[in-house]
C-alpha cells in the first residue's frame, strides 16, 4: 500500500470509529432528556440487569444480548438522524430502474434517509418509536443507517457494544437536563449540536 492509502485508511477509520458514536451518544442524551417515559422503561431494563450481578461487576456478553429496549431506542434515534447521510458506490455494470439508465463507471450515492423517514414505510417517520425495531424490525433495506450488502459498515458491533455500555453506565447514575431547550442541530458532516449540547446531570438519589 502506498503512504497515501495508508493514510487514507487511518483517517477513514478515525472519522468512521469515532464520530459516528460520539454524535449518537450525544443524540442520546438529548432525546432522553425530551422523552422522560423512555428514559425511565431504559433504567428499568438497566436495573434490573446490574441488580442480576455482583455489586461493581463488568457487564459481560450474556448481559449484552439481553440489552433490547436501549437499542431499539438507539436505532430510532439513528432511523430519525442517520449519523452518515448516505455513501457512493460506483456502476460496475450499465444499470436501467425505474425509467433512468446509469452507465457503467457513474458514481452513484446512496441516502439513509430516503427510506428511513419515507412515511409509508415508516408512519409517522419523526416520532420516536422504538417498538418499531421489536421482533423482526424493519423490513430488509429499509433501514440502512449502517449501509447495506458486502461494504455494509465494519464496526457495528462494535459501535453497539460501546453505545450500549457507555449508556448502560450513564443512565444509571444520572438524569440529563437540557441547558438550551429544542437546541438546534445542523449535519456537519454529521448531526452536530449548533451550540455544543450543555446538559446539567443529576445523580440519582440512591
Ligand atoms: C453509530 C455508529 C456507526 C454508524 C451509524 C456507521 C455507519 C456506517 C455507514 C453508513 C457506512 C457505509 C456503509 C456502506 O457503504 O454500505 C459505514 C462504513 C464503515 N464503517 Fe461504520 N458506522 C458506525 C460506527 C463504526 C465504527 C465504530 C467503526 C470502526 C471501529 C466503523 C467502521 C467502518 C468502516 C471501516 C467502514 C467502511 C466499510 C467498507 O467500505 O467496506 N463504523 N459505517
Amino acid at each position: 500500500m502506498s503512504e497515501l492509502l495508508i493514510a487514507n485508511n487511518i483517517l477513514l477509520l478515525l472519522f468512521a470509529g469515532h464520530d459516528t458514536s460520539s454524535v449518537t451518544l450525544t443524540l442520546l442524551i438529548k432525546t432522553l432528556a425530551e422523552h422522560p417515559q423512555v428514559y425511565q422503561n431504559i433504567l428499568q431494563e438497566h436495573t434490573e440487569i446490574a441488580s442480576s450481578k455482583k455489586e461493581g461487576g463488568f457487564l459481560n456478553w450474556e448481559d449484552i444480548q439481553k440489552i433490547k429496549y436501549l437499542w431499539n431506542v438507539i436505532s430510532e434515534v439513528m432511523r430519525i438522524t442517520p449519523p452518515i447521510l448516505g455513501a457512493y458506490r460506483e456502476a460496475i455494470v450499465d444499470i436501467n430502474y425505474a425509467g433512468y439508465h446509469m452507465p457503467k463507471g457513474w458514481k452513484l450515492y446512496w441516502n439513509t434517509g430516503l427510506t428511513s423517514l419515507d412515511p409509508e414505510i415508516f408512519p409517522n417517520p419523526t416520532r420516536l418509536e422504538p417498538s418499531r425495531f421489536e421482533e423482526a424490525g424493519p423490513a430488509p433495506y429499509t433501514y440502512v443507517t449502517f449501509g447495506g450488502g458486502p461494504r455494509m459498515c465494519l464496526g457495528k458491533e462494535f459501535a453497539r457494544l460501546e453505545m450500549l455500555v457507555f449508556l448502560h453506565v450513564l443512565i444509571r447514575k444520572f438524569t440529563g437536563k437540557l441547558l438550551i431547550p429544542n437546541e438546534k442541530f445542523i449535519y456537519d458532516p454529521m448531526p452536530t449540536p449548533l451550540q455544543g449540547l450543555p446538559i446539567s446531570l443529576q445523580p440519582h438519589n440512591y
